[in-house]
């Protein structure tokens, strides 16, 4: 299954990356426009605003050798790595990824202090305690066994280290189950976007108590990253954005006219992003 499911992910963004990066550059992640979503900005600078605001949400002030779980084209690695003057590993199921991020650090003069691997997030072949920052940025959602992704991203890091876990998620269900509609509604979204499943953000935090992070906090910032799924859906519109489509893979294509699936379910509350972090002792 998982077998299945890494080759459709691998695909997916080997198909899609290209494109994305041509319309909407390196970062392949919401963005931030004001804790109320109300905030009017450069859509490319509000995905830099997020990062800089989960940095200072999770109180990042330095950081030596950082490991970027799920890295796309190196988005995060590259600007955290240029920004704590750190070292920056990055993995993807992608190697069309792989390779531009490594273009891209070569670019930046950065390839000399960070370094690209096509790996799984959920065996990785790194010591345990190598890093002492770990960032998975809407990674999480494609993890098949959420337990195990949380535990090796844990064992990786050094005593002392910060984790650092953004991921889609549905609402939390401690109150009520979600309706035969709303497992309609992910079920599409899952299909679309290559994801196993989501869970809530509460059963995160279960994960993060059941792996031993300690000092664990979370947050829901779906207001403040739905205005972005708008934005999106412009410029999937724009003729570039067209003309590049008619290039690229049926899967890029159906991920473009379905993407008013993620509006449409922060609008019902069903889709959620959550943030969470917390330390290894
Ligand atoms: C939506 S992209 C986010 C990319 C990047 N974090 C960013 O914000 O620009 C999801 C990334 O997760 C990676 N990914 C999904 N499942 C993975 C796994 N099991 N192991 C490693 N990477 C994985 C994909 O290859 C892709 O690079």
């Amino acid at each position: 299954m998982n077998e299945t499911l890494y080759k459709q992910i691998q695909r997916f963004y080997d198909a899609s990356s290209g494109l994305w990066e041509e319309i909407w550059g390196e970062h392949m992640h919401h963005g931030y426009y004001g804790a109320d979503g109300t905030q009017k900005k450069d859509h490319r600078q509000a995905q830099i605003d997020l990062i800089e605001e989960i940095l200072r949400w999770a109180d990042v002030q330095r950081a030596e050798n950082i490991l970027d779980v799920g890295c796309g084209i190196g988005g995060s690695s590259l600007y955290l790595a240029a920004k704590f003057h750190a070292r920056a590993t990055g993995i993807t199921l992608s190697p069309v990824q792989a390779k531009r991020a490594r273009e891209r650090a070569q670019q930046l003069g950065l390839g000399n202090t960070t370094n690209f691997e096509v790996a799984d997030a959920q065996a990785m072949s790194f010591a345990d305690n190598s890093f002492d920052l770990v960032w998975a940025l809407e990674s999480g959602e494609h993890m098949p066994d959420k337990v195990k992704f949380m535990q090796e991203c844990y064992r990786v890091l050094k005593p002392g280290g910060k984790l650092i876990v953004a991921t889609w998620c549905h609402r939390p269900i401690d109150n009520a189950p979600l309706t035969a509609s709303e497992q309609k509604h992910l079920a599409k979204i899952y299909q679309v976007y290559r994801l196993p499943y989501v869970i809530s953000l509460p059963e995160y935090e279960a994960i993060a108590h059941q792996i031993g992070l300690q000092n664990i906090r979370t947050a829901d910032w779906s207001k403040a990253v739905a205005p972005f799924w708008n934005a999106v859906i412009d410029s999937a519109i724009s003729w570039k954005a067209i003309f590049g489509l008619l290039r690229s893979s049926w899967s890029t294509i159906v991920g473009a006219v379905s993407l008013g699936l993620m509006s449409r379910g922060y609008e019902r509350g069903l889709i959620r992003f959550g943030l969470l972090c917390g330390n290894k002792l």
